[in-house]
């Protein structure tokens, strides 16, 4: 298999970031394929942090990377995020990336939305990111969106922008909020489309070409399965499907293009935002996990709900999203325990259940059934063998694969991209 596709299988937050780097490192491209700027993936490289929210992660290093057209686009954000990388000494530029001509943009009228209804929804709100992800969806599906190849038409944009505010100056309308303000969204796109016209390219031809070439194409997902917006824990989620499918969908590829699926799974579990959550530890392990962890959020610096290891998630997450192996992260978080809990099932109205169910009650409402492992009391961090884990640190791995029934390919043992043990090559599978 020449590519590879990497998902989140949890929540989000996996450490997708690193894992990815060490990826981008051998491939040719690397492509996001959904979400937008609600992302948050954190690289390390040498004694610098790099925060990248919208851009693949190969463009750190100098690789071919590309936003294909299943991500929406918010073009102010974009030029900021690459202004930024330029202030920390990379190169980026046209030559290295490539928007899809084809991306919804997201605009302040979809900020404003997301806003607005978060704030009105009280207790029920979906705790989004605030960036206007939603709502751009939204309006795609709808047709009503404006995308990057408009940037070039911006004069021929009369009838299309007419339906848009029509659209939302009736919501807009039901918050109390005035119409939109069309003559500053003209000004804000215009000013802002030279800066992203020149990025913007068929971007299906130049990965058609490099698959063409037997290049490896490292697809770079966002989020994680259990946000989907099928087959996550809706309504709590986000508004692009996830799963590796939309790796084909998302970048104008056929199906066969995913290649070898990793599934990036944290060690324990965490969840930004509000909805169901059946291992969340409200108390001193969650406080543990989250303190060891750094559990906070890259976009919105929320605080991360914690709690155990929750198997019947991921199995399923792996199951709906085809996995072909796991990368294990963030194993040194659990250093110090002296017992470790897994979730191994659930009971629901003195029902036993190996999925989670999928009404929103009904998975609030399920009771975790947990099994309980030894700890270790050595350290984790930096292991880069085997050798270097103590035993229960390896039966803990051993016991989470038979749970779930997918293998694990990569173990990460801290943020630094070499302190990881490879037990089996994604590109070379
Ligand atoms: P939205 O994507 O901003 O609409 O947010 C919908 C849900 O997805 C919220 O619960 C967010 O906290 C969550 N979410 C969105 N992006 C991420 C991410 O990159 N990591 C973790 N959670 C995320």
């Amino acid at each position: 298999m020449a590519n590879v596709t990497v998902i989140g299988a949890q929540w989000g937050d996996e450490g997708k970031g690193k894992i990815v780097d060490w990826l981008a490192s051998r491939a040719d491209v690397v492509v996001r394929f959904q979400g937008g700027h609600n992302a948050g993936h954190t690289l390390v490289v040498g004694d610098q942090v790099y925060k990248l929210s919208l851009l693949p992660s190969g463009v750190v290093r100098g690789t071919l990377s590309v936003i294909g057209n299943g991500v929406v686009l918010d073009p102010w954000h974009f030029r900021d995020e690459v202004a930024k990388l330029r202030a920390q000494g990379v190169n980026v530029s046209p030559e290295t990336l490539q928007v899809a001509e084809t991306c919804p943009l997201i605009l302040p009228l979809h900020r404003d939305l997301d806003a607005l209804r978060e704030d009105a929804s009280g207790a029920g709100k979906i705790g989004t990111t605030r960036r206007g992800i939603g709502p751009a969806y939204e309006d795609k599906a709808g047709r009503r969106a404006i995308r990057v190849c408009d940037l070039a038409h911006l004069d021929d944009l009369g009838p299309q922008l007419d339906r848009l505010c029509a659209h939302h100056d009736a919501l807009r309308a039901g918050f109390g909020q005035p119409p939109v303000d069309r003559d500053a969204l003209m000004a804000d796109l215009r000013e802002v489309a030279d800066f992203v016209l020149p990025y913007a390219k068929p971007v299906w031809l130049t990965l058609g070409g490099q698959r063409e070439w037997g290049k490896r194409i490292l697809f770079e997902g966002a989020q994680g399965v259990l946000l989907d917006v099928d087959h996550g824990t809706y309504p709590f989620v986000t508004s692009s499907n996830t799963v590796s499918g939309t790796a084909a969908s998302g970048s104008g590829l056929g199906p066969s293009a995913a290649g070898f699926v990793l599934g990036i799974v944290k060690a324990y579990t965490t969840r930004v935002g509000s909805g169901p959550f059946p291992t969340e530890q409200d108390n001193d392990v969650g406080e543990r996990l989250g303190t060891r962890g750094h559990e906070f959020g890259t976009v919105t610096g929320r605080k991360r709900r914690c709690g155990w290891f929750d198997a019947v998630l991921v199995r399923q997450a792996l199951a709906v999203a085809g996995v072909t192996g796991i990368a294990l992260t963030k194993l040194d978080v659990l250093d110090g325990f002296d017992e470790l809990k897994i979730c191994t099932g659930y009971r629901l109205n003195g029902k036993n259940y190996g999925y989670l169910p999928p009404h929103a009650r009904d998975q609030a409402s399920v009771e975790p059934v947990y099994e309980t492992v030894e700890g270790w009391s050595g350290s984790t961090a930096g292991a880069r063998s085997w050798a270097e884990l103590p035993a229960p640190a390896v039966k803990y791995i051993r016991r989470i694969e038979e749970l779930i029934g997918c293998p694990v390919a990569l173990v990460s043992t801290s943020p630094e991209r070499e302190d990881t043990i490879l037990v089996r090559d994604p590109f070379r599978d």
